[in-house]
């Protein structure tokens, strides 16, 4: 399994279903931490439907194969963006949430985002930890919390390392991709025969 979240993929509109298949694989409890209420397959599809994938930033980590299994993904709303982030449970603990929120925080530096913020419940244990470790203010109302952190404008590190992980993950996607297909095809040399 690719778990270094380097290997993070910029995903694009051929990427859509694959998007949809990872929030459709998150169970009732984690869609309503992500989303921020229950919501149906139905609503899933009709979210990623609606997702900008010119506008927003998303970012995924796959599998070994097509799968995704952390997926990032941030809108802008003016000078700010809303941040997004599930894991799979299976995957969880090993960083890849962290890690994706600090290449969506840098691809917001790199377009002149000013704020990035995330709205989740107050309840969401591991999204609060998230978001204070990555030093973000946190406001509670209710049941509800908002967690903001300013963003540094952009520099030549920060462009360099936006293009170099691009560049990296879409090389990793692309022979991870050629691999499963090749897994698959009937002149693949097999010594059986079979
Ligand atoms: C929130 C979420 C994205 C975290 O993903 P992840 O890959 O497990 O995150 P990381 O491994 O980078 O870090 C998780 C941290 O939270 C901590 N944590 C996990 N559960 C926790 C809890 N209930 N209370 C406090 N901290 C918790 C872990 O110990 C870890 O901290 P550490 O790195 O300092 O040891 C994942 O749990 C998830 O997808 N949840 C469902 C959807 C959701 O809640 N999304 C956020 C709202 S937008």
């Amino acid at each position: 399994m690719t778990t270094s979240a380097s290997l993070a993929v910029h995903l694009r509109e051929v990427d859509r279903p694959a998007l949809a298949a990872h929030f459709l694989a998150l169970g009732g409890d984690d869609r309503r931490l992500r989303f921020g209420s229950p919501i149906s397959d139905e609503a899933v599809q009709a979210y990623v439907e609606r997702i900008d994938f010119r506008g927003d930033g998303i970012f995924a980590v796959h599998d070994d194969g097509t799968q995704i299994v952390a997926a990032v993904h941030v809108a802008f709303t003016g000078e700010s963006a809303e941040l997004g982030l599930s894991v799979l449970p299976g995957h969880r603990g090993l960083g890849l949430g962290a890690a994706l929120f600090t290449r969506a925080v840098t691809h917001l530096r790199n377009r002149g985002a000013r704020e990035v913020f995330v709205h989740c419940l107050a309840e969401n244990g591991a999204m609060m930890h998230l978001a204070r470790k990555h030093r973000m203010g946190i406001v509670h109302g209710g049941s509800e919390a908002d967690a903001r952190l300013a963003v540094d404008p952009p520099d030549a590190f920060t462009m360099y390392d936006e293009w170099t992980r691009d560049f990296l993950g879409a090389s990793v996607q692309s022979f991870a991709r050629y691999a499963a297909a090749w897994s698959q095809s009937p002149l693949r040399y097999s010594p059986s025969g079979k």
